[in-house]
């Protein structure tokens, strides 16, 4: 049987560009190769592509291996792209690799990929819009605030006052469209607001004012069955700094994770998988997604992250999951990657 070539795209664009070389070269080496024939794909930071050597794909930082690209890796186009691979396994993260961008480049090249389409994708990206999206589906997400660069820029101290107005210390400010934390701030009284506003712009033009939420956070792993889709565990986070950030998601022995959950009582952990569900569908993902959020104390489930990927290191929630569900990492990215083949096959315009 001829092995199905499957590009794994990752580096990119964006500020995530270094954890989608972990996700990468972790998801390439644990392709099964009786099945697939794994080419490594690296998207450069103007976004252009190059077909990596075996090499390349261990370099510690896509830094690294930018400057071995030109002696060593085949550029190819994006038109070059469908005669090179069957099929696209998305590890890139962030803007231009899971807001709808890269998608919609598949599309147009009728390239069939991981996770969800153009639209989903998008709104995976963005937290302001998601928001609005899971509420009218009656999914609860925390109170936030959408305060624009240039508002802010013409009038500091009345957009100060409107915040303190509507929202307790500690507050979060977070950019609109970003991941891994970056730009995240918990603030804690009104000396550290700006800088909080400050810190979220540096990555977008528009930032988003959260309420604090005290309680217990939490990651899913979503598939789409056949039947609809199904979480594959629930993790319970328990971070070691005041939230998680990048250092609690990517330094080896920082976080503590459990799964299954052991702070969150079942008929909770129950819910949590009815609003992951129910969150997957609203903003209608397909193939898989991770959908990320809070048990508050008195036992209610708030929706806070819903990404259109997921990281995919040795330690990620995707292979933790997994791998509660007795699955290795090449059994799931077959079943990931034979899931995104059957959803593209009855597709009728993009995804
Ligand atoms: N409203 C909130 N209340 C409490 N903690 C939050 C809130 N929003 C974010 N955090 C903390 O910040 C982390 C990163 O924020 P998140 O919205 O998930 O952004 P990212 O897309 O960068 O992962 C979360 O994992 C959580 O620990
Ligand atoms: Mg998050």
């Amino acid at each position: 049987m001829e092995r199905l070539k499957v590009g794994v795209i990752f580096g990119g664009m964006s500020s995530e560009k270094e954890v989608s070389l972990n996700s990468g070269r972790n998801v390439h080496d644990n392709l099964d190769r009786d099945r697939f024939n794994p080419v490594a794909v690296f998207m450069d930071s103007r976004g252009g592509l190059w077909i990596l050597p075996w090499q390349l794909i261990s370099q510690n930082t896509t830094i690294d291996i930018s400057e071995r690209l030109e002696p060593e890796a085949r550029r190819i186009g994006y038109e070059e792209l469908p005669h090179t691979i069957d099929f696209a396994f998305l590890a890139l993260h962030g803007k231009y690799g899971d807001d709808g961008c890269i998608q919609g480049l598949m599309e147009l090249l009728g390239i069939p990929y991981t996770g969800p389409g153009v639209l989903a994708s998008a709104l995976g990206m963005d937290k302001a819009v998601q928001q609005k999206v899971l509420e009218a589906s009656g999914i609860r997400t925390p109170r936030s605030m959408v305060i624009e660069c240039a508002v802010w820029k013409s009038g500091r101290e009345e957009v100060e006052k409107a915040v303190c107005s509507a929202f307790n210390f500690p507050m979060v400010t977070k950019p609109t469209r970003e991941g891994s934390s970056f730009g995240v701030t918990i603030v804690k009284n009104p000396g550290e607001l700006a800088a909080g506003i400050e810190a979220g712009l540096v990555w977008d033009t528009t930032v988003l004012i959260e309420e604090f939420l005290e309680g217990v956070e939490f990651s899913s792993i979503v598939f789409e069955g056949e039947c609809g889709p199904y979480p594959l565990a629930v993790t319970e986070i328990r971070p070691q700094n005041c939230f998680y950030g990048y250092d609690d998601k990517y330094m080896p022995g920082k976080c503590r994770k459990f799964t299954p959950p052991k702070n969150i009582r079942p008929d909770i952990v129950k819910i949590i998988e009815k609003e992951v569900i129910k969150t997957f569908k609203a903003l209608e993902f397909r193939s898989y997604g991770r959908i990320d959020g809070f048990v508050l104390t008195d036992g209610s489930v708030v929706i806070t992250d819903p990404n259109s990927s997921s990281g995919m290191a040795p330690s990620s929630f995707f292979f933790e999951q997994a791998a509660e569900r007795g699955m290795a990492p090449s059994m799931i990215l077959t079943e990931l990657i034979e899931i995104s083949l059957r959803v593209h096959s009855r597709k009728k315009g993009p995804l």
